[in-house]
């Protein structure tokens, strides 16, 4: 039986953060997972949020003066002793923190971006069927890669030698260019910011991640950090042309972590005054402004109805590191493919280098992805999950009365066998089963246990339309 979530019962299930019973109706029992995380009442943020769950495959990028080591974006800064921080690179210069927080500072008068253009960055993300872009305006080291007035630590600032630059304000530029590449817009934005005095006191030692400092205990100090964000947040919702998501990232700045309220309601309001129907994603929290759930490099086992999007780097690390190691187009599609079956979105991200270029590798990763999506992107753009998801190498999505099963190729350069069988989805009476990229219909029965068998046309097997992973149509 094939089960159907319509985009419309999909809308209402978003709009009323419906209960499990509903669901249970729609998709009998193999229910995708709600936890009413995402009970949006702005009617044009629900419009918007479905319009972005269309999109299903989007670029992040993080970049910033520590590109220019090479290092994990901010975190060496931090007194936490995690093992992805990694203070190796300049550790003989800088053998204790006060040297080396000051030479990770002076960045800035070093970082020179010169062959910056966004033009190249949108191209292959356009090939790639990339449709929108998440980028890192401030991440937690504080650096803005936006022309601040609350801050002098920034890429325009007179300290940096690219401020002299046309594109110096380069989240203008990057926004710019995607959005008239009809891109939707996010940006991203750290709460937590560890060159704010009103956040990292320096009266204080730093112990951890946090504001270093009870805010209860200071209020007007935290009051200035209120201010300083609220600030920073209005003048990317007023001076960066229409923004579709605020991607706000530092999930430890809410209420209930060391009395760290930093005024969400305030704050949303504010910005969806600037940009109606804003999505709002305050990562980690639950309620009205974290829109939709962003999983970091993972997947969610199951399908889950309300919106999400799992983040994760192509190669190990979020900023851009020399040699680092790129998943393969491969693994990618793959990923993708069971992002999209359990209703994901994939935000794939990519760390520039310091001189503004991409990285080869990525850009020819990206390449390789357009050239899958271009066989096969029906069954990715739009779709919504449909029971049982997956099953095995089988991947299932659909669009309205269009069911498509992905067939995902173990490894590498193994092809297309001669015929594909699955047993949780049957192809309804007079269907006609297409293998995207072919034009023959396929042939396919119900055999005696009930399975589905797809056989696959000689010639697709001897020339396959793609790689990786192949794409059945059922057509009624
Ligand atoms: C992790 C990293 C942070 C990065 C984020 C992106 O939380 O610690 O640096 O920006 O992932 O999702």
């Amino acid at each position: 039986m094939i089960n159907f979530i319509t985009p419309v019962r999909q809308k209402i299930i978003l709009a009323l953060g419906l209960s499990m019973l509903l669901t249970t109706t729609l998709l009998g029992a193999d229910n995708p997972k709600v936890d009413g995380n995402s009970t949006v009442e702005d009617s044009l943020v629900i419009e918007k949020l479905e319009k972005w769950q269309d999109l299903k495959f989007g670029l992040f990028m993080h970049w910033g003066a520590y590109s220019q080591w090479g290092i994990v974006e901010s975190w060496s800064l931090c007194g936490e002793d995690r093992e992805f921080i990694n203070r190796n690179r300049p550790v003989d210069k800088y053998p204790d923190y006060d040297q080396y927080k000051k030479a990770y500072r002076n960045l800035q008068k070093t970082f020179n971006p010169l062959q910056f253009d966004p033009a190249k960055w949108v191209e292959p993300a356009i090939k790639a069927g990339m449709k929108y872009v998440i980028f890192t305006t401030k991440h937690h080291d504080g650096f803005c890669m936006f022309d601040t007035k609350e801050t002098d630590y920034k890429i325009t600032s007179t300290l940096c030698p690219y401020h002299i630059q046309p594109k110096a304000n380069v989240t203008k530029e990057i926004f710019n260019t995607f959005r008239d590449n009809g891109f939707m817009i996010g940006a991203y934005f750290s709460k937590p910011d560890w060159d704010s005095e009103y956040y990292w006191w320096p009266y204080f030692p730093t112990r951890d991640r946090n504001a270093n400092y009870d805010p209860l205990k200071y209020p007007e100090r935290w009051q200035k950090f209120r201010d300083f964000t609220f600030n920073q947040i209005e003048e990317l919702m007023t001076g960066y042309g229409d923004v579709d998501i605020l991607w706000l990232d530092g999930g430890q700045v809410n209420p209930s972590q060391n009395n760290q309220d930093i005024n969400m309601p305030g704050i949303a309001q504010m910005a969806r005054q600037h940009q109606p129907g804003l999505i709002i994603v305050d990562r980690g929290q639950k309620g009205p402004y974290t829109n939709y759930e962003t999983p970091e490099q993972r997947i969610p086992e199951t399908a889950i109805v309300t919106p999400w999007e799992t983040c994760m780097t192509m190669g190990d690390q979020w900023s851009y590191k020399p040699f680092d190691n790129y998943k393969s187009t491969h693994q990618l599609v793959h990923l993708l493919v069971d992002i999209v079956a359990k209703g994901g979105n994939f935000l794939l991200n990519i760390g520039p280098q310091p001189d503004g270029e991409l990285p080869a590798v990525a850009v020819s990763r990206l390449e390789e992805i357009g050239e899958w999506m271009s066989v096969n992107g029906e069954a990715i753009y739009g779709t919504r999950p449909v029971a049982p998801y997956k099953e095995g190498s089988v991947a299932f999505t659909q669009k309205e009365n269009t069911v498509y099963a992905i067939w995902m190729e173990e490894n590498e350069g193994e092809g297309l066998p001669g015929k594909i069988v699955f047993s949780k989805l049957q192809p309804q009476k007079d269907s006609k089963v297409y293998l995207l990229g072919y034009k023959q219909a396929c042939k396919w029965e119900i055999d005696d246990s009930g399975k589905t068998n797809i056989f696959i046309p000689l010639k697709a097997v001897k020339s396959p339309p793609c790689k990786h992973a192949y794409v059945f149509k059922f057509v009624l």
